[in-house]
C-alpha cells in the first residue's frame, strides 16, 4: 500500500466516524476537500439504504453542491435553514486546542459561514494535519477582493507574512466561488493566533481568513495508531 493510499484510508476512516453521529431529520453542513468528500459519499449511501431519512445538506462550495446533487442528497440553503445541526469538514492544520487553519481548497469563506451557523462543527483529518502550533505546516489562506490586490499583499507582508498569490493549473489567479483571490500567507509558527486573526480582519478588502479559532467542537483524527476523538475544552 502506498503512503498516498494509506492517507486516503485514514481520511475515510475519520469521515466514517463523524458520519456515525448523524441522525435522521438533521440539517447537515457538507464540507469541501478530499477528506470531507468521503463523508458526503457515505451520507449519500446511508440515504440510499434508508438508514438516514429526511436529511438536508448545505454545501460549502459549488463543487460539493454539484457532487451532492449527483449523489442524490437533498439540499437546502442557509436562508431556508439558518441553523445547521452538524457540519462535517476537513482542515489543513489542527492544534491541540482544536484551532484550525482551513482554506487549502479555496472554500474558506463559505466554510466559515457554515461553521458559525452550525450547532456542532466536526472536523475530520488524517494524522498529518496535527500540529503543535498553527502555521508550522501550512500558510494561512486569506481571501481578498481583487481590487487593490497589491495593497492587500503589502499589508500581509507588514504583518510578517511571506505571501504567494494562489494560482490555478493554467497559471491564472485562482478565483474563489465568490470571485475573490486567495493570498497564501506564511507567517511561520503563529504564537498569538487571536491577535493575528484580529489584524487580518482590520483592513478593507480582506474578505475572510483561514484561521478558525474556537469554532471546531470535535476533531476525528485517523492514523497509523488508530482513531482519536478530540473534543474542545476536554483534551482527548
Ligand atoms: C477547503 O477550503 C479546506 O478548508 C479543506 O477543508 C482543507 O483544505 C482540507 O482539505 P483536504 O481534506 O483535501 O486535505
Amino acid at each position: 500500500m502506498t503512503a498516498d493510499s494509506k492517507t486516503m484510508d485514514f481520511k475515510k476512516a475519520a469521515a466514517l466516524k463523524a458520519v456515525s453521529l448523524l441522525r435522521s431529520g438533521m440539517v447537515i453542513g457538507l464540507g469541501h476537500g478530499s477528506t470531507a468528500i468521503f463523508a458526503v459519499r457515505e451520507i449519500a449511501e446511508l440515504i440510499r439504504e434508508g438508514v438516514l431519512k429526511d436529511i438536508l445538506g448545505i454545501p460549502c462550495s459549488f463543487q460539493v453542491e454539484q457532487e451532492a446533487r449527483g449523489l442524490g442528497i437533498p439540499l437546502t440553503t442557509l436562508d431556508e435553514h439558518p441553523a445547521i445541526d452538524i457540519t462535517i469538514d476537513g482542515a489543513d492544520e489542527v492544534d491541540e486546542d482544536l484551532n484550525l487553519i482551513k482554506g487549502g481548497g479555496g472554500a474558506l469563506l463559505r466554510e466559515k459561514i457554515v461553521a458559525q451557523a452550525s450547532r456542532r462543527e466536526i472536523i475530520i483529518v488524517d494524522e498529518s494535519k496535527l500540529s503543535p502550533v498553527l502555521g508550522t505546516r501550512q500558510p494561512v489562506p486569506v481571501e481578498v477582493v481583487p481590487f487593490g490586490l497589491k495593497g492587500h499583499t503589502a499589508y500581509m507582508e507588514s504583518l510578517g507574512a511571506r505571501v504567494r498569490i494562489r494560482r490555478d493549473s493554467d497559471g491564472e489567479f485562482f478565483m474563489t466561488d465568490h470571485g475573490n483571490v486567495i493570498l497564501d500567507c506564511d507567517f511561520g509558527p503563529i504564537r498569538e493566533p487571536v491577535k493575528l486573526a484580529e489584524a487580518l480582519k482590520s483592513k478593507a478588502g480582506i474578505v475572510e481568513h483561514g484561521l478558525f479559532l474556537g469554532i471546531a467542537d470535535d476533531v476525528f483524527v485517523s492514523g497509523a495508531l488508530g482513531n482519536r476523538h478530540m473534543v474542545r475544552g476536554k483534551g482527548s
